[in-house]
C-alpha cells in the first residue's frame, strides 16, 4: 500500500500524541514525538546548569549542541518509542512541569530548531510516518499528504494535562498547569523562527467536546481517504 506522511500540529496538550500513536499503530507507521526532542534538549540544559528560573545561557547551549544526541527506541510493552539523551532513557524525566516551563524558550532558538528539524526530516525519508509537533506541516514536512491542526479550549487542555501529571504521581496545582499551557502557546505562536501556525492546507480539528474514540475515527477516516 502507498505510504504517506502525516503531520499533526497544534496547541499544547491537545492530545496530538495520543491520537498520533493510535494512528501510527493502526496503520503500521512510525510515530515520532518531535516535542520529546525539544524536551530532551531542555533536559540537557537543566542538567548542565544552562537554564534555571532566573538564567538562561543561550550561547553555552548553542556551543554544546554537538554534544547532544537524541534517539528513539521502540518499547514493545508500551507500544511506542521512548526518547534517549546520549544513550540514557529520559522518557519520564522530560514530562515534568519544570521541563514544560523551560521548553518553549529552548525551542525558540534557531540553532536548536535547525539541528532537530534536520534529524526529523531524516526520520521521515521513507514516509509511513506520523509526526506531531508545532511546525511539522509548515516546516519539517511541507509536502505531507495529510496535515492536521488540533485545538481545544485552554481549560480543557489544562485539565487533561493536570490529570496526566497527577496520575504519574507529580504534585502540581491546576492553576500552574493552566498557566504553563497558556504561556507555552504564547511563546510558541509568537517566536520568530517557525512559529506555531496552521498550515494553509491543514485540516482543523477542535476536540474540546470530542471523545478520544470520536477523534480517532475522524482522523482515521481522513487518513484512509488520503492513502
Ligand atoms: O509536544 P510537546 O508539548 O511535548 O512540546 C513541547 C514544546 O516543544 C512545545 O511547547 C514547543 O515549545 C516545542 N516544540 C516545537 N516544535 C515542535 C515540537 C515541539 O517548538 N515541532
Amino acid at each position: 500500500m502507498n505510504k504517506i506522511t502525516i503531520a499533526i500540529d497544534g496547541f499544547s496538550s491537545t492530545g496530538k500524541s495520543t491520537v498520533a500513536k493510535q494512528l501510527a499503530k493502526h496503520l503500521g507507521y512510525v510515530y515520532v514525538d518531535s516535542g520529546a526532542m525539544y524536551r530532551a534538549v531542555t533536559f540537557y540544559a537543566m542538567q548542565n546548569g544552562l537554564i534555571s528560573k532566573d538564567d538562561f545561557n543561550v550561547e553555552a547551549l548553542i556551543f554544546q549542541l554537538e554534544k547532544i544526541t537524541i534517539s528513539f527506541k521502540f518499547n514493545e510493552s508500551l507500544g511506542f518509542a521512548e526518547v534517549y539523551l546520549n544513550g540514557e532513557n529520559i522518557e519520564k524525566q522530560i514530562r515534568t512541569l519544570e521541563v514544560s516551563s523551560f521548553v518553549s524558550k529552548v525551542a525558540a532558538i534557531s540553532e536548536v530548531r535547525q539541528k532537530l528539524v534536520e534529524q526529523q526530516q531524516k526520520m521521515g525519508l521513507d514516509k509511513g510516518v506520523v509526526m506531531d509537533g508545532r511546525d511539522i506541516g509548515t516546516v519539517v514536512f511541507k509536502d505531507a499528504e495529510l496535515k492536521l491542526f488540533m485545538l481545544a479550549s485552554a481549560e480543557k487542555r489544562a485539565i487533561r494535562r493536570f490529570d496526566e501529571l497527577i496520575e504519574r504521581g507529580d504534585k502540581v496545582l491546576y492553576e500552574d498547569v493552566l498557566h504553563n499551557v497558556v504561556e507555552r502557546d504564547h511563546i510558541d505562536s509568537t517566536r520568530e523562527d517557525s512559529p506555531l501556525v496552521k498550515a494553509d492546507d491543514a485540516i482543523e480539528i477542535d476536540n474540546t467536546d470530542m471523545t478520544l474514540e470520536e477523534q480517532f475515527d475522524k482522523i482515521l477516516k481522513l487518513a484512509k481517504m488520503t492513502i
